[in-house]
């Protein structure tokens, strides 16, 4: 079963709570949430007290993607903010802080992730193919929304189910940027299973439809 995450980077965020309840009732399975800290992608967006009002309104999965630079300064606080899932780069820190930040928020009761940039290769991820809920391949430099799906980044998703079999197999598998009806299913045939959206759910009117046109593309 394929899983859509939309970004609410795209949404009218003066009215996240009814933005929110819209993609519930449209049939979204999380909601994806974009922390940029402007040092490690050159830009900003929301943090900590956003996601603490958005977990008041909301039961829905909370997909927490942290754009910042060592990570393992924040993870806790934002498991107690109300993220059900934290997930940091592979490129944000050493090795042994990733492996700590993870395990940092498994320690909360939480689920964890690691996302890697696309200049990133999937050999990055070994270290912690065992310690982790999910994998989110970058199929756009990250910073802004609005950007074209990087084609190069399929093979990369293939290497990451292979390397994730008989290791980890229950681990999800997740893209972010450019997802549209038209290459949703090419991420999907590559061995994605969730898919983050933004323009394509949030700049739509019909909220419902957009996530039916990814879902059945
Ligand atoms: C980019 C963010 C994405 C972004 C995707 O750095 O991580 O989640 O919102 O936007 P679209 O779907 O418009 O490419
Ligand atoms: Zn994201």
């Amino acid at each position: 079963m394929i899983k859509l995450a939309p970004s609410i980077l795209a949404a009218d965020l003066a009215h996240l709570a009814d933005e929110v309840e819209d993609i519930r009732r449209a049939g979204a399975d999380y909601v994806h949430f974009d922390v940029m800290d402007g040092v490690f992608v050159p830009n900003l967006s929301m943090g900590l007290p956003v996601l603490k009002s958005l977990r008041k309104c909301t039961d829905m999965f909370l997909d927490v993607h942290l754009m910042i630079e060592k990570p393992l300064r924040y993870v806790e606080h934002f498991c107690d903010a109300g993220a059900d899932l934290v997930n940091v780069h592979v490129e944000a820190d050493s090795v042994e802080n990733i492996r700590l930040a993870l395990e940092t928020i498994r320690a909360k009761g939480k689920k964890c992730g690691i996302t890697l940039k696309p200049g990133t290769p999937a050999e990055a991820a070994a270290p912690f193919l065992k310690l982790v809920d999910l994998i989110l391949v970058m199929t756009v430099e990250p910073g802004f929304g609005g950007q074209s799906f990087m084609m190069g980044m399929l093979e990369k998703l293939r290497s990451l189910r292979g390397m994730l079999e008989g290791v980890n197999p229950a681990c999800e598998l997740e893209v972010d940027g450019g997802i549209t009806p038209q290459t949703a299913p090419l991420a999907v045939g590559a061995g994605a299973n969730v898919l983050v959206a933004g323009s394509a759910v949030f700049g739509k009117a019909d909220r419902a439809k957009a996530i039916r046109d990814i879902r059945n593309s």
